[in-house]
C-alpha cells in the first residue's frame, strides 16, 4: 500500500513522476504529492487529498522546475486523507522531504522524544517522525543526510520503503527498505526509484531490487552504491526486466479488470507454457522435481494466502488431497500468523501471493521457516519479496495485474496449483501416468475453452442490469465450486460495494436460508460434476422460497435450465478444472453490475492493490 517513486537525472522530473504515481495508483489513491530539488536551492512540495489527478490540477500553476524529485501516492494508515497528511513531508528545517510506503510502529515514542526536543508536527502521520527524525540526527551529529537515514532507520521499528531528498544537495536521492518494496532502474546518467518497476519500465531494462536493511545512495554523475545500516558496502545485482509497456496500458478497453478478464485465454496459455508437454503426458512445475525429498516425504501442507490467493488456496487443498492424498489446510496468513501455529520439519507451507509483497503472507512465511518447514511460494511479480523469503517456488507468468479486483492471477494461480498437483501426484505415486495425462491433455484446452466462456460477455452484461440494484447476494456452490463462490462473492463486495456471501450450498438449510426472498438473488455455481444431483436439491430449496437464480451450468444442462431464472452455460471439463471456467462468467457479471452502479472498477474505495501492512 502506497507507492513511492523517484527520479534524478536530465528528463522531466515532473513528468516523469506523475506518470510513475499514475502506474503505482493502484496501491493507494487517497492523496499524491510530490517533491520537487530545484538546481537553485529549492525544495518545492505540492500535495493533495485524493487522486494523481488532483495533484495535477493542483500543480498547474506551481514552479516545477528540477533536476531530481520524489513522489507518493497514499494509501491512508495513520490520519485521516487529507492534504496535511499526504507526503511527502518536510522536516522542521524544510530542508528535507520524505516519502514513505509502511508503518513506523514506535512513532509514538519517537515523536515524543523529538517533541520534547522541539520538533513540532503537521501531520497525524507515522511517517513525519521519520523526516524530523533525520533531520535531528542530522543537525545533532553534523553528518551527511546518508548517515542520518542510517542512524534514524536502526532507532526505527516497523515496516518502510523511503525515498528523502535534500535541498541543498541537488544530486543525491537516499533510499531505503525494510519489508516494503524499493527497486532502483538504472538509466543513461539517470536513475529511477519505485516500489515496483512499472515507473520506470520504458525508459531503462536494467533494475536493482533492494534488500532489508539496505540504504540506496543514488546520485547524478555516479554508479549506484547500496550500503547496510551498519555502513557495510553490498554488491549492487543488476537484473534485466522482462515486462513490456504494452502490459501497462489498457490496450483499448474502458478499464484494466476488462482487459485482465479478457486477458485470460493468453495468459493462462503463458502460465501453462512449458509446463505441460508432449500433449499432456508430462506435468511439472518449477521446484517440485529439485525437492523431491521433500515433496515425496511431507506428511502435511499448510497454504497461507489472503482475500482472492485465499480462495486460489482453498482450492489447492481440494486439488492436492484429491490428487496427491496429503493432508492440506488453508490458514488466512493473518490469523495464522498470531496462532501459535504447530509446524513441523516434515510439513510444507505454500504462500500464495499475487503481489508477492503482502505483509501478513511475508510474516507467515517467515514464522514457518523459522519452525523448520520446507516454503514453497506461488506469485506473479518477478522480483518481488515473497519469491525472495521462500526456499522453492514458481511464478503464476499472467503479466502485470493492474486492477485492484484480482482476475488473471486468481485463474493463474488456481491453474498452477493443479499443475503443482500434479507435478506430486506424480512424485508420490498417486495417480497412474493415464490419469495424469488425461488431465494434462485437458489443462491443454483451458485457454480455448475460457475464450468460449467470454464470448458471455453481452448477455452478461444485458443481465447485469436486472440485478444492478439488489442490495444483497449469495453465491452458492459445492465441492470445486464453493471457492468459486466465495470468490465470485468477493468480487462483487469490492467493486460494487453490494452486500455479498459466498457459502456452501448445503449449509444453507442450517442458517442463511432464512434470508432468501424475491429480493436476495443467489449465484449458484453448478456445472455437471459429481455434486450435481445434490446441488440441483439446494436450486430447488432456493426456489421454492421465492429466491431469483442466475445458475452456471454446463453446456447442455436440462435439469438446473428449468429450475433457475438465468443459467450461463459453459463447456464441460473434468471437475478439478471447472472453477477456471466457472469463475469468468462470475468477473464479468460483478465487473458489469459494478459499472452499471458507477464505480470505479479499478480503484475500489478504501482498497488498494499491494496491502504491504498488517
Ligand atoms: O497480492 P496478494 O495476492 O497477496 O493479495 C491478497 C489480497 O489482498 C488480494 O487478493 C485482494 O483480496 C484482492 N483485492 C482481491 O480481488
Amino acid at each position: 500500500m502506497c507507492g513511492i517513486v523517484g527520479y534524478i537525472g536530465n528528463g522531466n522530473v515532473y513528468d516523469i513522476l506523475i506518470k510513475g504515481l499514475h502506474r503505482l495508483e493502484y496501491r493507494g489513491y487517497d492523496s499524491a504529492g510530490i517533491a520537487l530539488v530545484n538546481p537553485n536551492g529549492r525544495l518545492n512540495v505540492y500535495k493533495t487529498k485524493g487522486k494523481v489527478e488532483n495533484l495535477e490540477a493542483f500543480c498547474q500553476d506551481k514552479d516545477l522546475e528540477a533536476c531530481a524529485g520524489i513522489a507518493h501516492t497514499r494509501w491512508a494508515t495513520h490520519g485521516e486523507p487529507s492534504d496535511c497528511n499526504a507526503h511527502p513531508h518536510f522536516s522542521e528545517d524544510r530542508n528535507l522531504a520524505l516519502v514513505h510506503n509502511g508503518t513506523i510502529e514506535n512513532y509514538k515514542v519517537l515523536k515524543d522524544a523529538l517533541s520534547q526536543h522541539g520538533c513540532t508536527f503537521h501531520s497525524e502521520t507515522d511517517t513525519e517522525v521519520l523526516v524530523q527524525l533525520i533531520e535531528y540526527i542530522k543537525t545533532k551529529n553534523s553528518c551527511s543526510l546518508v548517515d542520518a537515514v542510517r542512524e534514524a532507520l536502526k532507532q526505527v521499528v516497523g515496516a518502510y520503503a523511503i525515498a528523502v531528498v535534500e535541498k541543498d544537495n541537488p544530486d543525491q536521492i537516499v533510499a531505503a527498505r525494510m519489508s516494503s518494496p524499493l527497486v532502483v532502474g538504472i538509466g543513461q546518467n539517470e536513475f529511477f526509484l519505485a516500489s515496483d518497476a512499472t515507473p520506470f519500465v520504458e525508459y531503462t531494462k536494467e533494475a536493482v531490487y533492494i534488500k532489508d536493511g539496505e540504504v540506496a545512495i543514488i546520485e547524478r554523475g555516479k554508479p549506484l552504491k547500496v550500503v547496510s545500516l551498519e555502513n557495510k558496502e553490498s554488491k549492487v545485482d543488476v537484473k534485466t526486466l522482462e515486462m513490456s509497456i504494452s502490459q501497462l496500458e489498457k490496450g483499448g478497453y474502458p478499464h484494466f479488470m476488462l482487459k485482465e478478464i479478457f486477458e485470460q485465454p493468453h495468459t493462462l496459455h503463458d502460465c501453462i507454457r512449458g509446463r505441460v508437454v508432449d500433449g499432456g503426458h508430462r506435468v511439472m512445475v518449477n521446484g517440485v522435481n529439485d525437492n523431491k525429498d521433500k515433496f515425496k516425504e511431507c506428511k502435511r501442507i499448510i497454504i497461507v494466502a489472503c482475500g482472492t490467493s485465499w480462495h486460489a488456496a482453498l482450492l489447492g487443498k481440494y486439488l492436492i488431497q484429491d490428487m496427491c492424498r496429503i493432508p492440506v489446510e488453508v490458514e488466512y496468513a493473518s490469523e495464522f500468523r498470531y496462532s501459535n501455529p504447530v509446524i513441523t520439519k516434515d510439513d510444507i507451507v505454500i504462500a500464495i501471493s499475487q503481489s508477492g509483497e503482502t505483509a501478513d503472507t511475508l510474516a507467515a512465511i517467515k514464522i514457518a521457516r523459522g519452525m523448520g518447514a520446507f516454503v514453497y511460494g506461488i506469485s506473479n511479480v518477478v522480483g518481488s519479496s515473497i519469491p525472495r523469503e521462500t526456499m522453492s517456488g514458481t511464478y503464476i507468468h499472467v503479466g502485470p495485474e493492474i486492477g485492484v479486483a484480482s482476475t488473471k492471477a486468481f485463474t493463474g494461480q488456481v491453474m498452477v496449483l493443479t499443475m503443482l498437483a500434479l507435478s506430486i501426484a506424480n512424485l508420490r505415486g498417486t495417480m497412474t501416468p493415464e490419469q495424469i495425462e488425461e488431465l494434462g491433455s485437458h489443462i491443454l484446452q483451458i485457454p480455448d475453452k475460457v475464450e468460449q466462456v467470454l464470448k458471455l460477455n453481452n448477455r452478461i452484461e444485458r443481465l447485469s442490469l436486472i440485478y444492478t440494484y439488489a442490495r444483497n447476494f449469495l453465491y452458492l456452490g459445492r465441492g470445486y465450486s464453493y471457492p468459486v463462490a466465495l470468490e465470485g462473492a468477493l468480487k462483487l463486495k469490492e467493486i460494487s460495494y453490494i452486500h455479498a456471501e459466498g457459502y456452501p450450498a448445503a449449509e444453507m438449510k442450517h442458517g442463511p436460508i432464512a434470508l432468501i426472498d424475491a429480493e436476495m438473488p443467489s449465484v449458484i455455481i453448478a456445472p455437471n460434476d459429481h455434486l450435481y444431483e445434490k446441488i440441483v436439491s439446494n436450486v430447488q430449496q432456493v426456489k421454492a422460497r421465492g429466491g431469483n437464480i442466475i445458475a452456471i451450468v454446463t453446456e447442455g444442462d436440462t435439469v438446473i435450465k428449468n429450475i433457475a431464472d438465468h443459467v450461463l452455460e459453459v463447456p464441460e471439463m473434468p471437475e478439478c478444472l471447472t472453477p477456471i471456467i466457472t469463475s469468468v462468467p462470475l468477473q464479468l457479471l460483478s465487473y458489469y453490475i459494478a459499472i452499471n452502479k458507477g464505480k470505479n472498477v479499478d480503484m475500489p474505495r478504501n482498497l488498494a492493490k499491494s496491502v504491504t501492512v498488517e
